[in-house]
Parts: C-alpha cells; structure tokens; sequence
C-alpha cells in the first residue's frame, strides 16, 4: 500500500468529503469541513473522520463522527490512522470521547468500551427522542484508555 497522509482538512476539501461519504449513504450531519481530518493516498481523499464538540446536560464531551474509508481502501489500516490521529489532537484535552457507531469490533481495537444505553440517553437528546432507541443499531462507545 502506498503511503498515507493524515491532515486536517479545510473548505476546499469539502465536496471530497461529501462524494467519501455519499458512498455509504452517509452525510455530512451539518458539520464544517473543518471538523474533519483526512487520509490521502497519491493525492486522492481516500478516508475521513470529523471530530465534535458536543454539550448535554452541562456536560461537554468530544465525538468521532462520520468516520470512513473509500470502498477499494477498506483493511489497511486508513480508519486506524484517522482515529489515532484525532487521540493524538485531543491528548490535552480535559473532555471524554464518544462514539456511536455500528462497527464496535473496529473501535474497540482502538481503546474504546461500550457504554450502557442508559449513559447513552444521557448524552444524546435525538436518542432519548428516538422511536428506534430499543432496536438501534448503533453501539455507544467512550474511549477508555488512559491519555
Ligand atoms: C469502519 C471503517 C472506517 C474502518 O476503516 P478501515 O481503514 O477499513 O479499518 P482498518 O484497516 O484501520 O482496520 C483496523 C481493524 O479494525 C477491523 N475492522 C475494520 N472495519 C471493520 C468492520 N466493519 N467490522 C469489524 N472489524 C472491522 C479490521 O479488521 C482491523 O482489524 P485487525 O487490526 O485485527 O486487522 C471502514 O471500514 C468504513 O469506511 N466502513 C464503512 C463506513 C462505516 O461503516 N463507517 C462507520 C459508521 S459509524
């Protein structure tokens, strides 16, 4: 595999992160391309991963969000890359991170633990209003090593 470059991305970057996650029926959520960073392999935007700052009930914590790697990019090693690289942004930070995602098994390999669907309708307001919440698919995940 060629070599990856991980950065952080800007506004010009922001129809290759579109097209990236339009490939899995993913959007952007509302999100500045300045939340994202990127890996780039022979110049092309080949995976993506937007860090966000969220608040609920006073509490202010970090999310990974819309994390992904081009189809013909997937296994080596490019996701891996991308979370490393936000841990390694957030290090001084004092707040938690979350996920939620349906692929625990990947982040779980990256120091993240499941977390009980009762601390999940405490951070998240859409959960708490979803009508899905009993059968949803995502999985609540906070990152447990130590920084
Ligand atoms: C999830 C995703 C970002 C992982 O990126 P990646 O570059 O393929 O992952 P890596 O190559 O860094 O894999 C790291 C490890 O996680 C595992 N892994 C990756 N994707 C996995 C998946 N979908 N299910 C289970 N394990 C997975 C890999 O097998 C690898 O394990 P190993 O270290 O034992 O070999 C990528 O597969 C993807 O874009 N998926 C589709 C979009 C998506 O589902 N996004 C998440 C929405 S919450």
């Amino acid at each position: 595999m060629k070599e990856i470059l991980i950065r952080k991305a800007s506004k010009q970057d922001l129809l290759a992160i579109q097209r990236l996650l339009s490939t899995y029926f993913l959007d952007m959520e509302g999100l500045e391309a300045e939340n994202f960073v990127l890996a780039e392999v022979d110049g092309q935007i080949r995976g993506c991963a937007a860090l966000v700052n969220s608040r609920s009930h006073g509490k202010e914590f970090l999310e990974i969000h819309s994390i992904a790697a081009h189809p013909n990019f997937r296994g080596k090693g490019i996701g891996t890359r991308l979370v490393r690289y936000i841990l390694a942004i957030i290090e001084e930070s004092a707040c938690d991170l979350y996920v939620r995602t349906t692929v625990p098994q990947f982040f779980e390999k990256l120091g993240f633990e499941k977390i009980e669907n009762s601390e999940k309708l405490l951070l998240w307001e859409d959960c708490k209003e979803c009508e899905h919440f009993e059968k949803c698919m995502q999985y609540a995940m906070k990152y447990s090593h130590s920084r």
